[in-house]
């Protein structure tokens, strides 16, 4: 890995007390308007996410137009994960008390990871361990708004821009080192009222072909 790039009180949080309390009662709601939502799903068609995937920091809804044909999905309410008609496998587990995923290495077709990268303390060994349970080549997409549960997003997050936290998600995949280059777009256009629905993604490296982004 680099040496680290974020400055000293980056990954701090105002509520720097357990997730596990936070989120200890379900939310049953809709993260970002429709019209964001509906941006995700065609992304992920568009990408063709599909196979084994692993939704990452998810609840009740994964966004998919067609639900892949088995989805497990990952967060931290079993209500909320009970309540995902796409999930095959739910996995209530707290990425910032352990950053290891409980899935074997290159297990997975694609990760998706809507609107939560904000929330992780430790997001570079979180996308190394991404990369360990994708398979060669498939893809990791994250997409994220404008909006967060301030309290518990970290402080780095909180204080910048918009295009600032596609730069910041691409850093998280370059110095994570198991992926090639990320790319940032905007998916919403500019002048369309409502949320703003950003994504960055990159593939998982092949063996013998290092991660590397510029
Ligand atoms: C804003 S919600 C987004 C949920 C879902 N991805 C969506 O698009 O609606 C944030 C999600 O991140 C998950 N989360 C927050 N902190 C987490 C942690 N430490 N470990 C694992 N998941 C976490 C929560 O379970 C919650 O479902």
């Amino acid at each position: 890995m680099d040496s680290d790039p974020f400055p000293t009180g980056f990954f701090a949080r105002t509520d720097s007390g357990g997730d596990a309390t936070f989120y200890s009662w379900p939310r049953l709601v809709t993260h970002i308007d429709d019209q964001a939502i509906a941006v995700v799903g065609a992304l992920y068609e568009e990408l063709g996410i599909s196979g084994d995937v692993l939704d990452l920091m998810g609840s009740w809804v994964s966004h998919f137009r067609t639900p892949p044909a088995r989805l497990t999905v990952l967060g931290m309410n079993a209500e909320e994960l009970g309540e995902n008609a796409a999930a095959a496998v739910t996995v209530v587990h707290d990425l910032n008390a352990d950053p290891c995923l409980p899935f074997p290495d290159a297990s997975f077709d694609a990760v998706v990871c809507c609107v939560s990268v904000d929330y992780l303390t430790a997001p570079v060994e979180v996308f190394a361990q991404v990369a360990r349970v994708l398979r060669p080549g498939a893809p990791f997409v994250c997409t994220f708004s404008n909006r967060c549960f301030p309290t518990k997003a970290v402080r780095g997050w909180l204080y910048a821009s918009d295009e600032e936290r596609g730069a910041i998600v691409r850093t998280y995949f370059r110095v994570s080192a198991g992926f090639g280059a990320s790319q940032f777009q905007r998916c919403t256009p500019p002048a369309l009222a409502g949320d703003p629905l950003y994504a960055v993604w990159a593939y998982r490296s092949t063996a013998d072909a290092p991660g590397a982004d510029t």
